[in-house]
């Protein structure tokens, strides 16, 4: 946990020191149109997973990615047509693109949940193209607040809810917009709107000449399968298993002479966060079929609880 909260302006010296927090796998809130975001190297799955320690969230979700640019985009999401035609319409700007992500981009599998698509947005507020544009890869970044609490749309509000447990925040006055950003999912030639936001459905709908396939009112999604928002492995899992069992795999954590994989030898929970989903795939890809996957137990405490809640939910 850092000593204390850097409070930065936005000149070039400040720019440099907040890159440079992002580089040794730091945390710094930072300015956008819609809301102020609490960001970490995308790549980093240890800087990532000091982000749900920070704000406490009990849960792994997929995370925005934020880039400076349509070519730095085309780094870590496959663009179709469509996908290329949306964001040259409307990047930058308050609007994410949820798009396959691509192979051997580098992304830590903790940024996108361990799904096989990653949401990638441009930012307008040009306090954040700075830091972006200085950083040069994509920083993931949820709300700047802690879990539960409402969004901050000033740097006060970001430091009220997480001073002393992020690095640094970039002050840059007041979110234009105020509301996060808008998420669309491009398949073939439909486009679903995964989240309303800061861009009305109506206006990419006259911008696109197409009609979006909605949220249904209860806020549940149309969903064909590629859509589904959580990873969850093939192959049975089983948690608290505080032995090697006798037949099928073993995932551990802390002392566990003979498991097949290791989430953190030192039981250590944020790089237990950062390899968990990694590690799941390879013994998803290593699982005979009708294996199951045992897992060691975790502590509940910290970031512990999110990892224990993504796997019950790849238990049932
Ligand atoms: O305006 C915004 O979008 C702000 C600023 C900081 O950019 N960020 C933000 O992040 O709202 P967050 O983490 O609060 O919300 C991200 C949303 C979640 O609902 C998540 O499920 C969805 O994006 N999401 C991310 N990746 C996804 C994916 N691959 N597939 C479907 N949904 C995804
Ligand atoms: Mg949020």
């Amino acid at each position: 946990m850092p000593a204390e909260t850097l409070q930065l302006g936005t000149d070039a010296a400040v720019i440099a020191k907040a890159v440079a927090i992002w580089r040794r796998g730091g945390l710094v809130a930072f300015p956008t149109e819609t809301v102020y975001g609490l960001g970490a190297d995308a790549t980093n799955g240890t800087a990532v997973a000091k982000i749900y320690q920070a704000k406490g969230r009990p849960q792994f979700n997929p995370l925005i990615i934020h880039v400076a640019s349509l070519g730095i985009a085309r780094k870590f999401g496959t663009f179709d047509e469509l996908a290329e035609r949306i964001a040259d319409r409307f990047w930058p700007g308050p609007l994410s693109l949820v798009l396959p992500i691509k192979p051997g981009c580098g992304l830590s599998e903790l940024t996108t949940a361990g799904l096989e698509t990653v949401a990638i947005r441009v930012p307008q507020n040009p306090v954040a193209r700075t830091l972006l544009e200085a950083f040069g890869g994509a920083i993931a970044a949820p709300s700047a607040n802690p879990s539960g609490r409402i969004s901050p749309t000033r740097a006060a509000h970001v430091l009220a809810g997480l001073k002393g447990k992020i690095d640094a925040v970039v002050e840059g006055g007041a979110c234009a917009v105020g509301l996060e950003s808008t998420i669309l999912r491009p398949v073939q030639d439909e486009v679903y709107l995964l989240r309303e936001g800061g861009i009305a459905g109506e206006k990419i709908e006259a911008a696109l000449g197409i009609s979006l396939h909605r949220p249904k009112a209860d806020g549940t999604i149309i969903s064909p399968g590629q859509l589904a928002a959580h990873y969850a492995p093939a192959a049975k899992l089983q948690t608290d298993v505080a032995k090697r069992p006798a037949s099928g795999l073993w995932l551990g954590f802390g002392d566990c002479d003979g498991a097949d994989l290791n989430l953190s030898p030192g039981g250590n929970l944020v790089e237990a966060a950062a390899n968990l989903f990694e590690m799941l795939h390879r013994l998803d890809a290593m699982a005979e079929p009708g294996n199951t996957i045992h897992v060691a137990p975790i502590p509940k405490k910290g970031l512990g609880a999110a990892i224990n809640d993504r796997l019950r939910r790849a238990a049932t």
